[in-house]
């Protein structure tokens, strides 16, 4: 670890070799058959166990390029500003992106704070005091070493790459020095007197400042968590992997306060809740497992820390991360600010700072792992399909609404169909091009279900609905349409009712 402790092992252009280097060594631990059966070490032996049997890579179906082709083809993510020719590491979410990012943020929201009574949110400002960040330590160690090659100008982290020269050419590199990975800018409209601010590089800060803020107005005991989802910006020198380690990404994390001595404890559940997470989402758990950091690893203000990896196309590379800070924020804060940071438990009668647990994930790289794993190809009836089995939850499209031509008596009818049901779920119209070229499309977006109006439909009031990942058809009647798909959406089986007429998948 370097970066001062603000840790992140970083899959780029060498991550591969140093991620299988710590996997062989060493200090970091993969859980496995030894390791004592805690909630968290039971989540990731459960991963390992998978992985043991052999399934250790991805499927060869998975590459990053057919990843990044997918996303430009059909509207996904786009390189950024690339009309100028793009600008590096910099990515635009397009109309299926957006709504597919938004509900990796929704399910992220919706599991940590609507369906518990312990979380709070919070939308703190990217542009904070330059004080948060010389107590944060962010100033001083929020660093990278960078080398750069005396030849093709290159520029390197120095812990990343193997040998003594320059990756790209065998150049001679500089000695390494500190590079701070902070974007600054100015605040104020007299460039000479205006005061240097930071874009910040992680959403903690914003939610360690406003804690007590939090507790005096929401009346809520310990363990509380303050959570917030926005955007961070790290000037990383070697970004890359689409959209896996960009300069500007955003983050979803959750501070959860707890008091001293149940910390390990709180770990040990937030660990299993945020792997359960993934998994619950449709990450198959054999490309999930746990990875406890080594003494050496550890941040400087983490006690301990978990990373939830992922198996990406180039190695088992982190997801997100789940430290215990303990007190050090708050000390931190309290110190640098003059203000009291303690909470008073009134139960107990006593006074304390809170340790703090946080699970800290980044969206870009939740929906590139959940991308990569729904992505599949297969043949049907002897054509290539490309599909992917996104959780329904995530799917940017849930239905859509398909006449199986574009006949001016079908149209009235489809739309009364697409009518009746956008108010409920996200739906999509089209009746451009063939009926299988229109499947195709919704197929590789993660559509999972199409609902096709027939000429049968003028006279029986019934459409099709089509499921993605079994190809079966059932034929049901308008009336209660949204009715079905509702179930079906809520994940209610799709199997052929007897009244229902079906086609198998061949
Ligand atoms: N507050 C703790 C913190 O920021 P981190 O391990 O540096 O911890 C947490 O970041 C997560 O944020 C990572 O696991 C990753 O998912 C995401 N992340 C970090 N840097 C990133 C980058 N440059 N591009 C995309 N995602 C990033």
């Amino acid at each position: 670890m370097t970066r001062g402790g603000i840790a992140e092992p970083v899959p780029s252009v060498s991550e591969e070799s140093r991620s299988s280097q710590r996997q062989k060594g060493s200090v970091a631990r993969i859980l496995n058959e030894d390791t004592p059966l805690t909630p968290a070490n039971k989540a990731a032996k459960l991963s390992s166990d998978a992985s043991e049997k052999g399934d250790l890579s991805m499927p060869a179906k998975v590459d990053m390029d057919k990843i990044v082709s997918l996303c430009k083809r059909r509207g996904l993510i786009f390189p950024s500003s690339e009309i100028y020719g793009g600008l590096a590491s910099c990515w635009d979410y397009g109309p299926m992106g957006v709504e597919l990012k938004r509900n990796v943020k929704d399910a992220w929201w919706k599991a940590i704070i609507h369906e518990r009574d312990d979380v709070v949110g919070l939308d703190t400002s990217i542009m904070m005091h330059p004080g948060v960040w010389a107590a944060s330590g962010h100033i001083d160690s929020f660093t990278d070493p960078l080398v750069e090659c005396k030849s093709c100008h290159l520029r390197w982290r120095a812990d990343t790459i193997e040998g003594k020269g320059c990756p790209k050419c065998g150049g001679e590199l500089t000695e390494p020095r500190m590079f701070n990975l902070m974007f600054k800018t100015s605040m104020g409209p007299v460039e000479e007197e205006a005061s240097t601010v930071y874009l910040r590089p992680e959403t903690a800060q914003g939610i360690f400042v406003n804690f007590d803020n939090v507790i005096t107005t929401s009346r809520k005991k310990l363990p509380l968590g303050i959570a917030q989802i926005g955007k961070s910006f790290r000037n990383e020198i070697t970004p890359g992997n689409f959209i896996f380690r960009t300069r500007e990404f955003e983050h979803m994390e959750l501070e959860y306060f707890v008091k001293p001595g149940t910390d390990e404890k709180w770990l040990d559940y937030w660990v299993k809740e945020r792997f359960d997470w993934y998994a619950k989402l449709g990450i198959r758990k054999e490309n999930l497992r746990l990875r406890q950091h080594g003494k050496d690893e550890l941040a400087h203000y983490a006690r301990d820390c978990y990373d939830v990896e992922y198996l990406f196309p180039m190695g088992w590379s982190e997801l997100e991360g789940i430290a215990n800070r303990g007190d050090f924020d708050l000390i931190q804060h309290a110190k640098h600010s003059g203000r009291e940071l303690s909470y008073y438990d009134a139960e107990a009668g006593e006074k304390y700072v809170p340790y703090v647990i946080e699970p800290s994930a980044g969206v870009d790289r939740s929906v590139l792992a959940f991308l990569i794993d729904a992505y599949d190809e297969e043949e049907v009836e002897g054509e290539k399909r490309t599909l992917l089995h996104l959780h329904r939850s995530l799917a940017p499209i849930k239905v859509a609404v398909l006449p199986l031509s574009r006949n001016e008596k079908l149209t009235p009818l489809a739309k009364e169909v697409f009518n009746k049901l956008c108010p409920n779920f996200v739906t999509d119209y089209d009746d451009s091009q063939s009926i299988g070229r229109r499947y195709r499309r919704q197929d590789e977006i993660g559509t999972p279900f199409c609902v096709t109006i027939d000429f049968e439909s003028l006279e029986d009031k019934q459409v099709t609905i089509r499921d993605r990942d079994s190809l079966a058809q059932i034929r049901v009647p308008i009336e209660g349409l949204d009715k079905i798909l509702e179930a079906k959406l809520k994940g209610e089986a799709f199997d052929a009712s007897p009244l229902w007429a079906t086609r198998e998948k061949k």
